[in-house]
């Protein structure tokens, strides 16, 4: 702890120093910032801005506080000084307390983001200070100017991508390898429709789907999000709050209906999806907000499946498989997170709410820091 402190001490002389030559040189003379000076203040005291949770409640409980400890990784864990947070809908639903999984309180949210590593634990090996990094998860939240994670949740981002983009690669990209590749068991030269393309892990299930061989159709609610899925190589497009969007599906397929379903709402396209299956079909459910009625027949004379899929991975083997799958993807450009909107940390209340409200979607909500 005291060795933190004689670091970030060290941090703050350098940051004084520039600080008050940015100051002196301005055109309001010898006035600082407050903002520059709130992180000078910080910096002293070892603590960071960020976004906190002190009772569940409603987007309003998303406070933005001043005065947060820098964490301190331990032997396998990074400090990555934080750019670009992903905002995801389960975030949402941790806030509200009404989740599974209840986290303690004060709770800063976040599992998506990207930065520079920081500082490393004694037993780190792979990552150094500096490094371009992302991650899905991490151990004190990332709506926040540091946060702490796990060396095997973190992972290289090339210079292609920017640190929004950075922020927009591990939940979807990881989810979305996970309901094609691993659950659904998808095979180049099948037809894929991503029910929901135009969101997050749309997105990201659209380009590894055409990257390895599959003919992808997509759905979106908006003019603006069918241009954005059909710019990102879906071969057709259709409206899903258009009625009878499915019979051109159908139309689209010669009347076969599609090998796979990337389902984003299944509490509401279920029972329509069993109907679009081809014979031996699959539909992989990644997200659900409800109950649904389906007539389990149609599984039986099509002999289709459903499966869930469920982020995170859990053995260390996949999620190395899922980094080396996407790695190249992100060096070459076939992989390419679109960034819908981007907020500040003490506008992550509309992030929140218009993260799950019905508004089009248009690629990823990302809080930049
Ligand atoms: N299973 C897991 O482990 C896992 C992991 C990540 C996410 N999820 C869940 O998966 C869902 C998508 O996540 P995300 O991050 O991609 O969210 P997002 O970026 O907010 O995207 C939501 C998507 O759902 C679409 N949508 C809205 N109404 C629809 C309808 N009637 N039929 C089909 N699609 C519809 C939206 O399209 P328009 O806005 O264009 O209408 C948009 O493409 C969320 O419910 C999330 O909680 C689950």
């Amino acid at each position: 702890m005291k060795f933190s402190v004689f670091i970030y001490s060290l941090v703050l002389s350098r940051f004084i120093v520039s600080s008050s030559d940015y100051c002196e040189g301005s055109s309001k003379g010898s006035v600082c910032s407050e903002e520059s000076m709130q992180v000078s203040r910080n910096l002293l005291q070892a603590t960071m801005r960020a976004v906190r949770v002190h009772a569940f409640g409603g987007p309003e409980a998303l406070r933005f506080d001043t005065d947060v400890a820098i964490p301190e990784p331990k032997e396998k864990q990074i400090l990555v000084r934080v750019h670009a947070a992903g905002v995801n809908p389960v975030e949402t639903y941790l806030r509200q307390g009404t989740y599974h999984i209840k986290p303690a309180l004060p709770w800063t949210p976040g599992n998506d983001c990207a930065g520079l590593v920081e500082k490393v634990g004694g037993e780190v090996t792979k990552f150094k200070p500096g490094d371009r990094v992302f991650t899905y998860k991490t151990v004190s939240g990332s709506y926040a100017e540091y946060t702490v994670a796990n060396e095997n949740d973190v992972f290289n981002l090339p210079s292609e991508l920017s640190f929004q983009q950075g922020a927009a690669m591990g939940i979807p990209y990881f989810t979305a390898y996970r309901a094609l590749i691993l659950r659904a068991k998808a095979k180049a030269g099948q037809k894929v429709l991503v029910h929901g393309a135009s969101g997050s892990v749309g997105i990201a299930s659209v380009q590894l789907a055409k990257a390895y061989g599959m003919t992808v159709y997509g759905t979106a609610g908006s003019s603006e999000g069918l241009k954005l899925v059909s710019n990102i190589g879906a071969r057709s497009v259709f409206n899903h709050k258009e009625p009878g969007y499915t019979d051109k599906i159908m139309e689209a397929t010669d009347g076969l209906g599609v090998d796979i379903i990337i389902e984003m709402l299944a509490n509401v396209n279920l029972q329509k999806d069993l109907e679009l299956l081809a014979r031996g079909g699959t539909v992989a459910v990644v997200g659900n907000r409800g109950n649904i009625e389906i007539n389990p027949r149609l599984t039986m004379v099509k002999e289709t499946s459903i499966v869930g899929v469920l982020f995170p991975p859990g053995a260390e083997e996949e999620k190395q498989q899922v980094n080396a799958a996407i790695q190249p993807g992100m060096e070459q450009g076939w992989i390419k997170p679109v960034i819908g909107k981007e907020y500040t940390m003490k506008e992550a209340s509309q992030a929140h709410e218009d993260v799950i409200s019905n508004k089009p979607t248009l690629g990823r909500l990302v809080i930049v820091i």
